[in-house]
């Protein structure tokens, strides 16, 4: 049985990446400080082995990838907001701690590892980017991501996926990510206000998210060493046409549009390169992610969703 680390299981993107790997037969040991509790995985806690500490503790790390034979590494201080609260824990989480991983890796002989880089590394572009584009990270956490990077790559079957921004729900949704966050403030107040909205962003359910580290641990070590963008072109979208789609799901909504950008971050991402090589497609659509974001709103899934445990921002602070 194939015996898989994930450190951050138990938060957005390991919650559901976890019953994947369970599903397929996996062995899961998850590495965690539980900043948002265990709720996430709690109904796989009886088929997993769950270490709860801090990935920069290199016993501890050491101890939790004993037997593994690959290591999905997801743990870290996850957006901008977030690392500029802390730069020097977003420094030791994002990227330290990653060396470590490499470090630990190459000790215990094990030859796969995926890592959660971001397609924030590409910052403000002009036109499409792609794996070969010039990264122009514009803040700690994209250059956090992105020299990791080059220690994954070291790895004989070590694979950097640059992640869209995810939507969706999981075991532990967010609500601070944009399509979450908008469907929640249109759901609640029946308005939406926007600044700028001309920012382009790529976009990912974290289910096909979730598949994705799934394939690169999977798939042939000389089809994953690399890195990978993980998305959809055609979810390439600008802030202000994902209002207009919130407005097709939610009715009567009002969307304001403040001319002020905030935000510098600008990007229109190629996913060719992960289509081809491994034949990856997203499954689940923007649409598709509004109505389940609803849908948890309506049925109590998601209760509060101002509540500190749904935003990485709020739970820091
Ligand atoms: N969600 C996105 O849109 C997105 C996009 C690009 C990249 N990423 C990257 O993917 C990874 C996972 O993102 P997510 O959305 O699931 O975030 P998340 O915050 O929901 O999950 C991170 C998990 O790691 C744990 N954790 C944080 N710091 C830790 C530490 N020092 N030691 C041990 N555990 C720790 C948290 O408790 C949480 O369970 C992050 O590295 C993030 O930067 C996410």
């Amino acid at each position: 049985m194939r015996k898989v680390l994930v450190t951050g299981g138990a938060g957005y993107i390991g919650s559901s990446l976890v019953p994947l790997l369970l599903k397929k037969g996996f062995s899961v040991t998850i590495l965690d400080d539980l900043s948002y509790g265990d709720y996430g995985i709690r109904k796989h806690l009886s088929k997993i082995d769950l270490i709860e500490g801090d990935v920069g503790d290199l016993e501890l790390l050491k101890k939790s990838a004993i037997g593994s034979d690959s290591v999905v590494h997801l743990a870290g201080t996850s957006g901008d907001p977030s690392c500029d609260l802390d730069p020097k824990k977003c420094a030791q989480d994002n990227y330290e701690s990653t060396k470590n991983i490499v470090k630990i890796c190459k000790e215990f002989g094990i030859s796969r590892l995926a890592f959660a880089s971001s397609c924030s590394v590409y910052g403000a572009q002009d036109g499409m980017v792609d794996e070969d584009s010039k990264p122009n990270p514009l803040t700690l956490y994209a250059r956090t991501k992105l020299d990791s990077e080059d220690d994954v790559l070291s790895l004989e079957g070590g694979c950097a996926l640059r992640l869209s921004t995810l939507f969706g729900a999981s075991g532990r949704t967010r609500c601070d990510l944009v399509v979450n966050l908008l469907t929640c403030h249109a759901f609640q107040n029946g308005k939406v206000m926007l600044f700028g909205g001309d920012q382009w962003r790529p976009l990912l359910d974290v289910k096909d998210a979730a598949r994705a580290f799934f394939m690169a641990i999977t798939l042939d070590k000389n089809k994953v060493n690399g890195v990978f963008n993980v998305g959809s072109t055609a979810q390439n979208l600008k802030v202000k046409q994902i209002a207009y789609l919130l407005g097709e799901e939610i009715e009567g909504v009002d969307i304001n549009i403040h001319p002020v950008d905030r935000d510098a971050r600008s990007y229109k991402v190629s996913f060719e390169k992960i289509k081809k090589n491994w034949n990856y497609e997203s499954r689940y659509s923007i649409p598709d992610g509004i109505k389940e974001i609803k849908r948890c709103l309506k049925d109590g899934s998601i209760k509060n969703w101002k509540d500190p445990i749904y935003s990485t921002r709020g739970r820091i602070l």
